[in-house]
């Protein structure tokens, strides 16, 4: 495809074709940092700048679902100085985006281990995912020390309990019990997942919610990334002939 054909733009996006729901591992912070001789925090500084790019242009697009791996139950481990610069970075975004999230309808939810977050990261997520439930534009779904596996470990013991109370028999047990069990059952699965950096790993990312997702990997930096690129993804995106198994029909 000749770079002119492909579409730089939103209007050139076929409306009826767009994923309802999309997903990001927001990778690459680090190196584009390093590249630059600036720390690891400066990056993910304008890795917040693109956040704020991306959300804006799912508004724009019509998107109706979009989940940020902000933070995963690995980062942990990462230096202490870098945790706690992360755990500031969120709460000033969150501090920052409050308004901007209520004037365009966005409302922000959080999955994962949630209780692991400092108290007062906390308070500001819960000031905003308050002030914000009513509003149905856009999704904008923040995992916050998540783990797919955790997050399955957490629906197992769940529904061992449930049976165990004698609350649900172990036959009534389907894939539909299972998803009411994740952190997502109010959301539609994942249509793409887009991975930046030039890694293509899951890295323990919604292992249930992607089964079906189709999924793009680019070399891009996260900080670098923007709507521009999105465009084509999503572009290319509507190009894929998504089968779920079938054959298409002749
Ligand atoms: C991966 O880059 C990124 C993270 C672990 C954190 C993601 C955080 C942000 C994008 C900024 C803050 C987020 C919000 C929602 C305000 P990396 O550090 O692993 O990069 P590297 O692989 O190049 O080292």
């Amino acid at each position: 495809m000749s770079s002119k054909s492909i579409p730089r733009d939103v209007a050139l996006l076929d409306p009826a074709k767009l994923p309802q729901h999309v997903a990001m591992i927001m990778d690459g912070n680090g190196r584009w940092a390093k590249k630059r001789l600036l720390n690891r925090i400066q990056g993910h500084e304008k890795g917040a700048d693109t956040v704020r790019a991306v959300v804006e242009a799912c508004r724009e697009i019509g998107i109706p679902y979009l989940t940020l791996f902000a933070f995963s139950t690995e980062n942990w481990q990462r230096p202490q100085r870098e945790v706690d610069a992360l755990m500031t970075l969120l709460k000033k975004f969150l501090e920052d985006e409050r308004e901007e999230l209520q004037k365009n309808g966005i409302r922000l939810t959080v999955i994962g281990e949630t209780t692991r977050l400092p108290q007062n990261v906390r308070q500001s997520i819960d000031e905003v995912v308050a002030a914000t439930a009513v509003n149905d534009k856009l999704r904008l779904i923040l995992a916050l020390s998540y783990g797919g596996r955790a997050e399955i470990v957490r629906m197992a013991r769940e529904l061992a309990t449930a049976v165990a109370d004698g609350q649900l028999r172990p036959d009534q047990i389907d894939h539909d019990r299972v998803a009411r069990s994740l952190y997502t059952p109010d959301i539609p699965d994942p249509d793409i997942l887009v991975r930046t950096s030039g890694e293509m790993r899951i890295s323990n990312f919604l292992l249930w919610q992607i089964a079906y997702a189709e999924l793009y990997f680019t070399p891009t930096l996260w900080p670098d990334f923007g709507k521009e690129e999105f465009c084509q993804i999503l572009h290319d995106y509507q190009q894929r002939d998504r089968r779920y198994g079938k054959v298409d029909p002749v």
